[in-house]
């Protein structure tokens, strides 16, 4: 998915802040296509509870597409919890289980007596059909991937979609009778009951998945269900995330307060950075430690930016001699992760030292993280690396995190409208401890991060010309403690390898090495070696994730 500039997203509330949405309520029974729409409260927000599916987190995006601010929780909060944040709709997710499995997730009936419509996606779909009465069985045949899904009658459900369309399924169980008073919408080869409603109990169910792009009309569907049943305004946008960022920064941080932020170059600390300085000004101080382990012009790049273009009072630290003096003779990888985080908080503290009365700290913490930290879902994984630009919990600080509701399309989205440089806004992740990790089984010395550095900067240079950066989750250079036979000239020679790592990916968890061009890779090979005297090998990494890790070290 690619955030565009002046997406859509919505009007932003967090947990504990949404006493005073006015309580949505729900359609008349027999509502009318031409019915006036069911009252707005304040602020748009749907709930997406979460039955464990593969895709609830993508679920809750593209509700964001639609401009509608939603919130993921795992499906046993219980309907108090969903009630305190004052939806206007929630959405059942699928899920891995089957309905009469012992032990499967179960839905609490409450939850249809909120007084707001309600969406179950597959499993969701199933929870709904049998708790009102529906048939739900296990069918002989699952149905995987694509289908073909015919309208019978599109209700206000699947309106404005064709007769005839594909859909995207992943079950085994199916319902084949919708509970009584329902309608049945839809159906496909596998699934007598692909769809249904009651517009009088504003329940409405689909067994498909209408957040995969393998569904066209997916978003059309979604937009029915959050604009027209839940009657939300999609006014959700980055401008409004931004407005209302900075409104609860002001009251967090207080008129006196200060704060500290540590810039690491990448999109996340910046745009956090950006908006505390909107709300709060110069008292905001931000501290780029750069450790010499950057690539290259990436210090300047920033210290430009936030300092020229923003400025943002910023503090910037040549700690480069520090950290390799620190790095001397260190070859194994987690030791010199650890020697750059522990030399990192040491820096940054001394710096946060020097200055007066700062009590807020500010963190570019992501929805995602808040999630995969047991915040949300607790069926995902938590990251195995932990950010070495990362600072102990022991700091005495109180934390500002604006990101904490945004997934990192809208954290870009979120830049691009504050006119960060695109550069920042659309920087491919790049791992703390830096180029030292890069430089493979060997120690990471100034002259080999210099070589580095060139080799990493031509292949940044040409994958950017041949306009397929954004289309790679990361692309950089290795550089393994060998060295290999070459001729140049008449002459033996006996240089450096440089490796060629690129790759696509979501997550970062799986990751598939990218198939850049013949043609490109040639004229990164040959410039590396005609530029880069000690570079005397390109070879190229077509390792996955799993087996290899994106990473050497
Ligand atoms: P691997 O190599 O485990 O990397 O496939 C997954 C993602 O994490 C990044 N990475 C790190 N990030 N500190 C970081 O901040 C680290 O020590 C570290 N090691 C790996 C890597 O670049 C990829 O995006």
């Amino acid at each position: 998915m690619q955030p565009t500039e002046g997406i859509q997203l919505g009007q932003l509330r967090e947990p504990g802040l949404t006493d005073d949405l006015e309580p949505a309520i729900l359609p008349e029974p027999e509502a009318a296509e031409d019915a006036p729409r069911v009252p707005r409260a304040a602020s748009d927000q749907v709930v997406v509870l979460d039955y464990g599916g593969q895709y609830s987190q993508l679920i809750a995006r593209r509700v964001r597409e639609c401009g509608v601010f939603s919130t993921l929780l795992p499906h046993h909060v219980g309907p108090e919890e969903v009630a305190r944040l004052s939806p206007l709709g929630v959405i059942l997710s699928g899920g891995p289980a089957s309905v009469y499995a012992d032990g499967a997730p179960r839905l609490d009936p409450r939850l249809l007596e909120l007084g707001v419509p309600v969406l179950g996606i597959c499993y969701g779909m199933q929870l709904l059909a049998r708790e009102l009465g529906g048939r739900v069985e296990g069918a002989e045949v699952g149905e995987f991937g694509r289908s073909q899904l015919t309208v019978r009658n599109t209700g206000r459900l699947l309106a404005g979609t064709p007769a005839e369309q594909t859909c995207w399924m992943s079950h085994r169980d199916t319902v084949f009778e919708p509970p009584p008073g329902f309608d049945a919408l839809a159906a496909s080869s596998a699934s007598p009951v692909a769809a249904f409603e009651s517009t009088q109990r504003a329940v409405y169910g689909i067994q498909f998945h209408p957040e995969v792009v393998h569904t066209p009309y997916g978003q059309q569907v979604l937009r029915n269900f959050l604009l027209d049943v839940c009657g939300c305004e999609g006014s959700w946008s980055a401008r409004s995330v931004i407005d209302e960022q900075i409104e609860r920064i002001r009251a967090q941080v207080g008129p006196d307060g200060r704060a500290i932020c540590g810039l690491s170059g990448g999109v996340d600390s910046s745009v956090a950075a950006l908006l505390v300085h909107q709300a709060i000004g110069d008292r905001l101080t931000c501290v780029f430690v750069d450790h010499g382990l950057m690539r290259k012009n990436e210090g300047e790049q920033v210290v430009a930016a936030f300092r020229e273009d923003f400025h943002v009072p910023l503090v910037a630290v040549d700690a480069a001699e520090r950290f390799l003096d620190k790095l001397r003779g260190v070859t194994d990888p987690e030791t010199k992760r650890r020697i750059i985080g522990a030399e990192f908080i040491r820096v940054f503290e001394e710096e946060a030292a020097k200055l007066e009365d700062v009590d807020f700290l500010v963190q570019g913490t992501l929805y995602s993280d808040v999630i995969e930290s047991g915040g949300g879902t607790g069926t995902a994984t938590i990251k195995s690396h932990h950010n070495v630009g990362g600072l102990p919990e022991d700091l005495q600080f109180d934390l500002v995190e604006p990101l904490r509701s945004l997934f990192k399309d809208e954290v870009r989205a979120v830049g691009a409208e504050l006119g960060l440089p695109e550069r920042l806004v659309w920087r491919q992740p790049f791992p703390g401890p830096g180029l030292a990790i890069r430089i493979v089984g060997g120690e990471a010395t100034k002259e080999r991060l210099d070589i580095l550095r060139e080799a990493d900067s031509i292949l940044q240079d040409e994958i950017r010309k041949a306009g397929l950066y954004r289309d790679l989750w990361q692309s950089f250079c290795v550089l393994p403690d060998i060295r290999t036979v070459g001729v140049q000239g008449d002459a033996r020679t006996y240089g450096n390898v440089i490796v060629i790592r690129a790759v696509t990916s979501d997550d970062a968890m799986t990751a598939d090495w990218a198939r850049l061009p013949y043609d490109l890779l040639e004229q990164i090979a040959s410039r590396m070696i005609n530029q880069i005297r000690p570079v005397g090998r390109v070879v190229l990494d077509i390792t996955s994730k799993p087996p290899g890790t994106i990473e050497w070290e």
